[in-house]
């Protein structure tokens, strides 16, 4: 846990109008008051995220819902009872205290309570909602500790070390109609745990997060290494050095330059905590690329899978 007086520092400067680099449970957040507006540009600055992109908004207190969201209904309180404080981040209709530039003009706002002390005693003591994305450049690798967050950022304030984080991939983003809920970005919340608590919405509609979700983007989360994922029968040149970021333990991890394993057993939760700081480590080595072998696409393994499609996604593909 960071000293007392670094979180008051920190809250400080974010009544100031600046920005703080925090833990929260799942990856390290770029901060500012979400309510005021010149500050909040300064996060894309830092980021050089296009303005397109949504922020998510984080809460320390239920009450900070309906004081941000239009229309907040009893499926709202629900999830939050069962998954907050946690990696669930809801979008709901926004009220007008939420500026536009942290929605990208959209009418919809995203909203989560982490569930981390060192976040929520920030968000107290700045007295404000505090908008955060993932603390790293824009389209490159979630920060899971400190120095992730230094490799990448200059343009902070100040940082907030409260070590590794504790889930390690970012929180599950879901959208809410009439219908049900849509699942816009996928977490180690998983769409079944979510599904038990309220209804999913099966339709094929898409809303106007769902036009503007994180989904949309095809390469994210990039290692600075070209990526891809391994399929059997595949092959390297062998003048390449290759960086294996393995599921479990397995014989092939032993014939790579450099090797990772996620989890000595296969577990899809310690994998998906993992994940991240394999892949920093694997971009900062001397491979030339990255493979990364498959994980099951079942709960938490859907989650990682995206990611890893993410980072592996090459520019000719986009068009
Ligand atoms: O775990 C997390 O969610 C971390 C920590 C710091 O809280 N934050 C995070 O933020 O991953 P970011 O900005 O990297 O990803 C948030 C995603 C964005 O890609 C954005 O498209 C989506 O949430 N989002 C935000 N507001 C939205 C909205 N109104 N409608 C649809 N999607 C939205
Ligand atoms: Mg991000």
């Amino acid at each position: 846990m960071p000293e007392e007086n670094h979180i008051k520092k920190a809250a400080k400067i974010i009544q100031d109008g600046g920005l703080v680099a925090f833990p929260t449970e799942t990856v390290y957040g770029l901060g500012a008051n979400a309510l005021d507006p010149d500050a909040v540009i300064k996060i894309f600055e830092a980021k050089q995220r296009p303005s397109f992109d949504p922020l998510i908004v984080h809460i320390c207190d239920i009450k900070d819902i309906s004081r941000l969201c239009l229309n907040v209904d009893e499926r709202v309180y629900k999830l939050a009872k069962r998954f907050w404080p946690g990696p669930l981040t809801i979008v709901l209709p926004k009220k007008k205290i939420v500026p536009d530039i942290v929605t990208s003009g959209l009418s919809t706002v995203a909203i989560r309570m982490p569930a981390n002390d060192v976040a929520l005693q920030l968000i107290d003591k700045a007295g404000c909602p505090i908008a955060a994305p993932s603390a790293n450049k824009f389209g490159k690798l979630s920060p899971t500790k400190a120095e992730h967050v230094m490799k990448q950022l200059s343009d902070v304030d100040f940082i907030i070390d409260g070590g590794k984080t504790t889930v390690g991939i970012e929180s599950t983003v879901i959208s809410l109609s009439n219908a049900g809920f849509k699942i816009l970005r996928p977490g180690v919340i998983t769409e079944e745990e979510i599904e038990f608590i309220i209804p999913r919405d099966n339709s094929n509609n898409i809303n106007e997060a769902g036009l503007a979700s994180p989904g949309l983007l095809k390469s994210h989360y990039s290692p600075t290494k070209p990526m891809c994922i391994f399929n059997d029968g595949d092959y390297y040149p062998e003048s390449k050095k290759i960086g294996y970021l393995a599921f479990q333990k397995s014989k092939s991890a032993l014939n790579y330059t450099k090797s990772e394993i996620l989890s000595e057993k296969g577990d899809l939760k310690e994998a998906a905590l993992n994940l991240f700081g394999a892949l920093h480590r694997l971009e900062d080595s001397d491979v030339d690329m990255i493979v990364a072998e498959p994980v099951p696409e079942v709960g938490i393994g859907v989650a990682i899978m995206d990611r890893l499609r993410k980072a592996s996604y090459i520019e000719s593909e986009k068009y």
